[in-house]
């Protein structure tokens, strides 16, 4: 059999395969950004951008356990303006950059959204699902209301692809993704970080400084899947799956739940961009070995 075609698409975005970099791990310098691309990734979504630089909590800010991690950063981040050299210099290497941002309004993720495609960006992530920040993420991106005002607001400020990123820590994760379809997203990221907190027993105390963090890893590949699979049943919309993914087979499982895409973060963090190559290489083996010739043959096929 022939080597499979493991190019895929995003709405009008092609992808040289479905591996892109998750938002926030190695994504804040453009030297590491393209170190990943070289390394196999098809993409690289940035680290979440606000308007103003912000420190991020103090240590410990990441907490790791045998099948994940634990982090609460704070979104640690330098600022809209001082970013757009990253962007700049990670498009100018051809390297497809989805920009990711943050905002505590419609109108500042729409200025965001706007400073990005200033910056060349190949699309806009918003991050409406961070689940430790007070007044940003999850917080404004929990209520099907919210996330369509942003997505609508944000679809009237730019012309660039709207991808909007959801919190799984909610009932209904599909009715928040056919909120951000109705307002015109162009795609669907899930999910974030899954809401949890470890306590240290012998010192009596939350082990992260917030107390409260996003569990990431393999611990929540099943909540990824579960929740692409409920919005790839109610949305229209191309889904990106992120959570959990490690190997081939992960990759393998998400784009059968209906994903045309994944990301991939803390397998990244654990395994450094090495990962890219070896995750495109086992879906590569895997395609061949139970006969798919496609990624578009595998997208939805546990569902049909
Ligand atoms: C250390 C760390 C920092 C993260 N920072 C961000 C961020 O800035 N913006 C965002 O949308 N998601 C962020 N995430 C969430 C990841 O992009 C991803 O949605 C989540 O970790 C699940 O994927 P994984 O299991 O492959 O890590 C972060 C995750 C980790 C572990």
């Amino acid at each position: 059999m022939s080597v499979p075609d493991t190019g895929t698409a995003v709405g009008t975005l092609k992808f040289r395969n479905p591996l892109l970099l998750a938002s926030g791990i190695l994504g804040e310098s453009a030297a590491s950004m393209v170190r990943v691309y070289n390394s196999g990734a098809a993409g690289v979504v940035t680290k979440s951008i606000g308007s103003e630089s912000r420190p991020g909590y103090r240590n410990p800010t990441v907490f790791e356990f045998g099948s994940g991690m634990l982090n609460a950063m704070g979104l640690p981040n330098p600022g809209i303006v001082d970013f757009g050299e990253v962007v700049r210099k990670t498009r100018a290497s051809g390297v497809p950059t989805i920009a990711s941002i943050f905002g505590s309004s419609p109108a500042e993720f729409a200025a965001l959204a706007a400073s990005m495609q200033e910056y060349g960006a190949d699309a806009v992530e918003l991050n409406l699902s961070c689940p430790h920040v007070e007044g940003f993420g999850a917080e404004i991106g929990s209520t099907p209301a919210m996330v369509g005002e942003v997505v609508k607001t944000v679809r009237d400020s730019v012309s660039l692809p709207i991808w909007a990123k959801m919190t799984p820590n909610v009932s209904d994760v599909a009715a928040l993704a056919g909120a951000a379809e109705d307002a015109g997203a162009d795609a669907i990221v899930a999910i974030n970080t899954v809401k949890g907190m470890a306590i240290s027993a012998k010192l009596r105390m939350p082990v992260l400084s917030h107390s409260v963090g996003g569990m990431s890893g393999r611990a929540v590949k099943y909540v990824g899947l579960r929740s692409v699979y409920e919005i790839s049943g109610r949305c229209g919309l191309p889904v990106v799956g992120v959570g959990g993914i490690s190997c081939g087979e992960d990759v393998a499982e998400y784009l059968m739940a209906g994903a045309s895409a994944v990301q991939v973060g803390t397998a990244v963090s654990e395994g450094g961009p090495g990962v890219f190559g070896r995750i495109a290489g086992e879906l590569s083996s895997f395609m061949s070995s139970e006969g798919f010739s496609s990624i578009r043959e595998m997208v939805g096929i546990a569902r049909r």
